[in-house]
């Protein structure tokens, strides 16, 4: 125990209140600055060189058109060509901007992630400007979404290295309208950077510094200061008191004892109901005694990726101050193999008093959701309810990377979600609830069980939820188990943990704001 509480101590100190973390920094200037050896221009048309690239290919006496056609750069969407020496410019970065309809807010925030990757091999600290040209978009402010593109991107998990794995950036984005951008940038589109960067961090650090108490300490500290946020932390004694039998029989196998996390802000008036916002917090998942197998387990780590993405988003939310009431629920625990652990076949009470038969210890998310979200609605009577887990390995496999699956009650609100996907740059697509999925979890022993004969996992799972939710309650259940881990690199990622789902919840929420 003692050794524990050192633990937590050099956690706090050394760890994300003064991280390794990479940093960059973002200015936005009408002129030219003159001290750059860096500089990144956009290219839409390689026969019609605009703005700086036009000043540059006349200083270099048409060399910079010359080398365009020489390496045959064409400048679709997302082409890069790196160039050295063009008139007194050292480093030259070309980027392709070609495109039919204007560039959405995502599209420019790829942009700006491609100019982070592009670069990421560069140890050193870089000081670059960015020209703002030569883009065809109907966002009024550019710049500010290229600046939070490359945000995004620039992210290391260095904490446990004892070299920084890259250098840091100092960026400076040319552009009209530089005072607006500004503001757009670090009032608002920075915060949702930094609650992105949150949540990668949470997911990302090893099981044994990140257990349920320890995700709670990290996050108080990161909300201290912030205004109109109370913290709120239910421990074991909490949880049995509630009756959340389920919460308790998942972390009960774990010498760490769970927790039910809850961040309050209040950014509106005290009568508009809030948005509840629940996600899973496995801080690790071995499956319990239906033990995982030995491939690939490590990645369990990052089975708290909802919890994080939820406190990812509450942090950018209550950094800018929007005006809504959001309530964000993270159910915390860790589900070991012990012999205080829960068995196949156990038979959970939950707060809802529904009774659950445990099939599988190892679909433990939707156990923990189904005390959480019941918590939630009974307790802040939300207007609308959001949960978000890493749940399935069926969604994944329906859906792989490219989209979270959804599932709502009624299609018209997955419909809607998937609208709000594609404005994020975060994009979902819709799953069924039948019937049939209900009756899958039926239990002759008690009133549900905890999984079915196995298809169509994902829906399956959500149904458990489902059954813990009011029915005339707005719903969206958000399987990310396909997309919260990535393999190779994204545009506004690099591979590992990408904090899914606080672009998609942060849109939402703005959507929902006055
Ligand atoms: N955390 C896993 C789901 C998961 C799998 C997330 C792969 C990320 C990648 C979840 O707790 C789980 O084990 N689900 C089981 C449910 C089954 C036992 C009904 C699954 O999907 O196999
Ligand atoms: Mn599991
Ligand atoms: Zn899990």
């Amino acid at each position: 125990m003692k050794l524990k509480a050192l633990v937590v101590f050099s956690l706090g100190v050394l760890g994300f209140s003064n991280p390794l973390l990479s940093k960059a920094s973002f200015e936005f200037t009408t002129s030219v600055p003159t001290d750059k050896t860096f500089h990144v221009v956009f290219i839409d048309d390689v026969n019609n060189l605009n703005g700086m690239s036009h000043v540059l290919d006349q200083k270099s006496d048409g060399q910079l058109s010359k080398l365009i056609q020489l390496n045959k750069f064409t400048p679709e969407k997302g082409n890069t060509l790196h160039l050295q020496m063009i008139g007194e410019v050292e480093s030259l970065l070309l980027i392709g901007s070609q495109n039919k309809d204007g560039l959405s807010a995502p599209e420019l925030q790829d942009l700006g992630g491609k100019i982070a990757s592009s670069l990421s091999s560069t140890k050193d600290d870089l000081n670059l400007a960015i020209h703002v040209e030569n883009l065809k978009t109907s966002e009024a402010l550019p710049s500010a979404h290229i600046a939070y593109g490359y945000h995004l991107r620039h992210y290391s998990f260095d904490r446990y290295k004892t070299k920084k794995s890259s250098g840091e950036s100092d960026v400076t984005l040319v552009t009209n309208n530089a005072d607006n951008a500004t503001k757009l940038y670090h009032t608002d589109l920075a915060y949702i950077a930094q609650g992105v960067h949150l949540t990668r961090d949470l997911a990302t650090e090893p099981g044994n510094n990140m257990y349920p108490q320890a995700f709670v300490d990290l996050v108080k500290a990161k909300f201290k200061g912030i205004k109109n946020v109370d913290i709120d932390v239910l421990d074991m004694r909490d949880i049995k008191k509630l009756k959340m039998g389920a919460l308790e029989g998942v972390g009960q196998g774990s010498i760490n004892d769970p927790r039910l996390l809850v961040i309050n802000y209040r950014g509106s008036e005290k009568t508009n109901a809030p948005i509840a916002l629940v996600g899973k917090g496995i801080t690790f998942d071995t499956g319990g005694i239906s033990l995982k197998q030995n491939t690939g387990m490590w990645a369990m780590k990052s089975d708290l990726s909802g919890a994080a993405a939820v406190a990812g988003t509450l942090y950018a939310s209550a950094q800018r101050g929007e005006n809504i009431n959001l309530i964000g629920f993270m159910p915390l625990a860790e589900n070991m193999p012990s012999q205080d652990a829960i068995r196949p076949g156990d038979v959970l009470e939950t707060m809802k008093g529904v009774s659950i038969e445990v099939i599988s210890t190892d679909a433990e998310g939707r156990l923990i959701l189904a005390d959480a979200v019941y918590y939630a609605q009974q307790t802040y009577k939300p207007k609308m309810l959001l949960n978000i887990a890493t749940l399935t390995g069926s969604a994944g496999r329906a859906l792989s990377d490219e989209y979270a699956a959804v599932i709502t009650r009624d299609f018209e609100l997955s419909q809607k979600m998937m609208d709000v996907g594609k404005r994020s740059g975060e994009n979902v697509w819709p799953l069924p609830l039948h019937p049939n999925h209900f009756k899958q979890i039926e239990s002759p022993i008690a009133d549900i069980k905890n999984s079915g004969a196995g298809n169509p996992g994902a829906s399956i799972g959500a149904a458990v939820v489902a059954t813990f939710i009011d029915e005339d309650l707005p719903w969206i259940h958000l399987d990310i188990a396909g997309v919260d881990w990535l393999e190779a690199d994204i545009d506004v990622a690099p591979k590992g943990s990408q904090g899914w789902g606080v672009r998609f919840m942060d849109q939402l929420v703005r959507d929902h704001s006055k």
